[in-house]
């Protein structure tokens, strides 16, 4: 094929990690793509560095340029900086395109945001696909997890690309369709809560290894690497158990060890946390998650607690065993999935997505951040039905909650006793007793706001808006 006399099959804009990346994989796939960098000296590397993939490519250095590349209907993916940048892609490309041709937002948008486009631009005639991509630069490169909203009519016309670009689980692409406009950018919004969640929860039994038992980063790792190999076996787990055996080049010091303890967060795990509470939601290990990155970035304030409170004394505890961690680990991550779907069902409720939950667990069973050996039983139990929506109520998982259950509660006694931040695997932990306890404490919460408020309650033996006899 030769760039001269055929057109591209696909246009992409950004040519910065994730985009770079996925052109080459589009290229290598043997579709002939345009790319289009802002800056065009990237462009010209890029090129410059694409090797075999070389023909294939075209180098475009204006929108005008890389749409007359295009074969007819056009589709352009865009993969630059979320937010504005976004928005000024769209609005330089716009004017050059035709009714019918497509622009492909293959970033980390917020869903509202992929809403807003795809209305305006579904009024001027264009068709707009919310395209969720996880794996980072190596998923982007070989081959990620895609979640794709938009018409489903203009999402045919570029569904092979999308297949044959992504992560394959026994030969099924882990890419698919959601629903329209917003959907594929919330399950990848979702994606990225459940990913924090379970960064977070490995983190906390890092800790507790750390600073309850004393190990060192390289055992640790160790034992992570002996977990990978059964139920926790996942990418998160796997790589935890990596960095925690790596040194620092510089120092000879365990890499972990160099870095300060300061994580950062481009939005998606609080978009995802402020999108539940505005549907009634609260998935609260991925709150915990947010809460815990947003508190890590509060270093000095930390150094000063420390200074002032000291560490609590250790009373004679009882370090949970090796496997306690593991069997924790396994059942708070359950739960952390358990409200992911939820939230996913929730907002496909309200929005009127019809979204298939069991494709999502099925779509992120390669490719992506999140990717782990239970997404298989997942997909299965969510087919069967969820009793009352929760993952944890499913035939599949009962088993594995009553047999970690009491792990996590020694886990969590043993975190609190000692001083030991866990927030998000006592979330786990609340969350769970608090959807088996079937008479809650909310009776009380009822009666102090009728009391203040007169706000009514229903009464056990029937009857709502009723009021109680308070003030004489
Ligand atoms: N990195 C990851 O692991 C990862 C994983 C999944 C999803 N994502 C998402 O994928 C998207 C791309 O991420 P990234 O890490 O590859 O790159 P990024 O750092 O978010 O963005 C870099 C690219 O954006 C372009 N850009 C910035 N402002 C622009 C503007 N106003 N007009 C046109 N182009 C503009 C840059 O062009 P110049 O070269 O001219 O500056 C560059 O090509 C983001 O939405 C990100 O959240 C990233």
């Amino acid at each position: 094929m030769s760039q001269i006399t055929t057109k591209a099959r696909i246009g992409l804009v950004g040519l910065g990690v994730m985009g770079a990346n996925l052109s080459l994989n589009i290229a290598e796939k043997g579709f002939p793509i345009a790319v289009f960098n802002r800056t065009g000296s990237v462009t010209d590397e890029f090129i410059a560095e694409s090797g075999d993939l070389r023909e294939a490519l075209v180098p475009t250095k204006t929108y005008e340029e890389l749409v007359a590349a295009l074969e007819a209907p056009r589709a352009v993916i865009i993969m630059v900086k979320a937010g504005g940048p976004v928005d000024a892609v769209i609005e330089a490309l716009t004017p050059l395109l035709e009714e019918g041709d497509m622009i492909i937002d293959a970033g980390n948008a917020d869903f509202h945001d992929t809403r807003r486009r795809e209305a305006a631009l579904r009024e001027k005639g264009l068709n707009f696909i919310g395209m969720g991509v996880s794996g980072g630069e190596e998923g982007a490169r070989h081959g990620p997890s895609i979640m794709v909203g938009g018409n489903p009519a203009s999402y045919e016309t570029i569904r092979d690309i999308i297949e044959a670009i992504s992560a394959k689980h026994d030969g099924d692409p882990c890419a698919a369709h959601f629903g329209p406009d917003g959907a594929g950018h919330f399950v990848k919004t979702v994606h990225n809560g459940i990913e924090y969640a379970d960064m977070q929860m490995i983190a906390e039994i890092y800790g507790l290894l750390r600073d309850g038992a004393h190990r060192a980063p390289e055992e640790i790792g160790a034992l992570f690497e002996r977990w990978d190999k059964g139920p926790l076996n996942s990418y998160l787990v796997e790589i935890s158990g990596k960095v925690l055996q790596t040194s620092d080049p510089e120092t000879g010091k365990p890499m972990v060890e160099v870095i300060v303890d300061k994580a950062g967060q481009k939005g998606t795990g609080r978009w995802t946390a402020i999108e539940a509470l505005t549907l009634g939601q609260s998935p609260s290990t991925i709150e915990a998650a947010v809460a815990a990155r947003s508190w890590s970035s509060e270093k000095e304030t930390r150094l000063a607690g420390a200074e002032i409170f000291g560490t609590e004394p250790e009373h004679n505890l009882t370090l949970p065993k090796e496997t306690d961690f593991e069997q924790a680990l396994l059942v708070a991550k359950l739960v952390a999935y358990d409200q992911g779907f939820k939230l996913l069902k929730a907002a496909s409720d309200h929005y009127d997505w019809g979204l298939d939950l069991a494709r999502a667990a099925e779509v992120w069973r390669e490719g992506c951040i999140i990717r782990s050996a239970l997404l298989d039983d997942m997909a299965a139990a969510i087919r069967n039905g969820l009793p009352q929506d929760q993952l944890i109520f499913s035939a599949d998982f009962i088993a594995h909650m009553k047999t970690g259950l009491p792990a996590l509660r020694r886990v969590v006694s043993y975190a609190t006793s000692a001083g030991l931040p866990v927030p998000a695997l006592a979330n786990a932990l609340a969350y769970f007793d608090t959807m088996r306890q079937g008479r809650g404490t909310t009776d009380l919460i009822q009666a102090q706001r009728d009391f203040f408020g007169a706000h009514g309650f229903e009464r056990m033996d029937g009857g709502e808006g009723q009021h109680g006899p308070w003030h004489g």
